[in-house]
């Protein structure tokens, strides 16, 4: 196990123990993201869940970010689309990327399913290039469906 891997395995049972118990996801969100954040040191951390029609602004830490995000938009309203984490290695790279931040250089999104829908989506951006790979979409999974 690599040492993101062991970051991650200890960061599962206190995410379960952020969740188990807790019914209201937006309360969930708020604590996920800040232990994410704190723990990583990432650049933006937070969700957007899906209300209307679209993605709309929740739980985040860091910088100011926008709030509404249309279906199949940027890399968080493709990740909804379908139905996928999305791992942008370089977001200049990235057709229609939404530019919150112009720091931000790489970016994962994840959704979270509920009743087989996506009902919102974990958006995390770095100001390094390349920042996640796979072992980051494997666990932040994991972290996304202990939420629902
Ligand atoms: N970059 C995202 C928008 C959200 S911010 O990164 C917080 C996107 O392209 O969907």
């Amino acid at each position: 196990m690599n040492e993101k891997e062991q970051h991650y395995e200890q960061l599962l049972p206190q995410v379960a123990s952020l969740c188990d118990g807790e019914s209201d996801l937006i309360a969930k969100m708020a604590n996920v993201c800040a232990l994410l954040h704190a723990e990583f040191g990432f650049w933006w951390t937070g969700f957007y869940r899906v209300v209307g029609g679209e993605l709309l602004l929740g739980p985040f830490q860091g910088p100011l970010a926008c709030v509404h995000i249309g279906y199949g938009r940027g890399v968080c309203g493709t990740s909804w689309k379908e139905r996928r984490t999305v791992v942008v290695p370089d977001v200049e790279q990235f057709p229609g990327h939404i530019a919150c931040s112009s720091e931000s250089r790489s970016e994962i999104v994840v959704p979270l399913f509920s009743g087989g829908e996506v009902v919102a989506v974990l958006d995390i951006d770095s100001r390094e290039l390349a920042t996640f790979d796979d072992t980051d979409a494997a666990f932040l999974g994991r972290v996304a469906a202990m939420m629902v």
